[in-house]
């Protein structure tokens, strides 16, 4: 099948609001894992956030946007205790299902909230750094210019949006990679659907306008830097 154009009406199982929910549980708890293999969230912590939120010498606030079953904050903020940084995580995402797993994840300094990013600029909610993982290509164009402007409005930092890059060799290697990790989830058909879904760098570029820059982080990977207006 051709990746030489996005394909945006292809649609995820777990973006059915009536999909199967113990496979949707499981496909987010194993999130745990495929996210540590293929992220790329450990570089984007040692060369950005880390020198960030030790440059600001004071306790910090970081929030992830869209956090799923939270694997990747509570990552990232283990990384942090070890190195000594005093920081508060947020994780929000309107999705109950996905709480109900981020739930689980919780620990001291590190919370998790049923809300999207519009109630937290509502609110008036301001943190040090903005970060989400895998969020812009499940977005039609209205959402991705919402959820974007919202992440520069809740920052008074740096803003990074991690996301796939699509192309045949990720394609190839994650149809064969995923294969131990899939049983009982939805990770086969919705990461191959992912991939489809998901933007080239210049189209990511394109689709974000001049506020941001889109870098390669790691393979198969793209990261949108921008600067908080908060
Ligand atoms: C594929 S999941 C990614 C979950 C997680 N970040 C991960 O990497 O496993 C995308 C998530 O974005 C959430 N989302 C979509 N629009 C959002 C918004 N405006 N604010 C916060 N979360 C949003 C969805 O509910 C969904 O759980």
């Amino acid at each position: 099948m051709s990746l030489t154009v996005r394909d945006v009406d292809l649609r995820e199982l777990m973006d059915d609001p009536d999909c199967d929910e113990q496979r949707l549980a499981a496909t987010l708890r194993r999130f745990g894992t495929i996210n540590r293999l293929i992220s790329g969230w450990g570089g984007v912590y040692e060369r950005r956030l880390r020198p960030h939120l030790a440059r600001l010498g004071r306790p910090a606030r970081v929030l992830d946007l869209g956090c799923g079953g939270g694997d990747v904050l509570a990552r990232l903020a283990g990384l942090a205790r070890s190195d000594g940084l005093d920081v508060e995580w947020v994780g929000v995402d309107p999705d109950p299902r996905a709480l109900a797993v981020a739930g689980k994840r919780a620990t001291s300094g590190v919370r998790f909230r049923c809300a999207d990013s519009s109630i937290l600029v509502d609110e008036g909610e301001r943190f040090d750094a903005v970060i989400s993982n895998h969020v812009l290509h499940h977005l039609d164009a209205d959402e991705l210019r919402s959820f974007t402007a919202d992440s520069l409005a809740l920052a008074t930092g740096p803003v990074m949006h991690g996301d796939i890059e699509r192309g045949r060799l990720a394609q190839t290697l994650y149809a064969v990679g995923i294969t131990p990790f899939a049983p009982g989830t939805f990770l086969r058909t919705d990461g191959l659907r992912s991939i489809r879904r998901s933007y080239r760098r210049d189209e990511l570029r394109a689709a974000l306008g001049p506020e941001w820059a889109v870098e390669h982080p790691a393979s198969f990977r793209l990261l949108a830097v921008g600067n908080g207006r908060g």
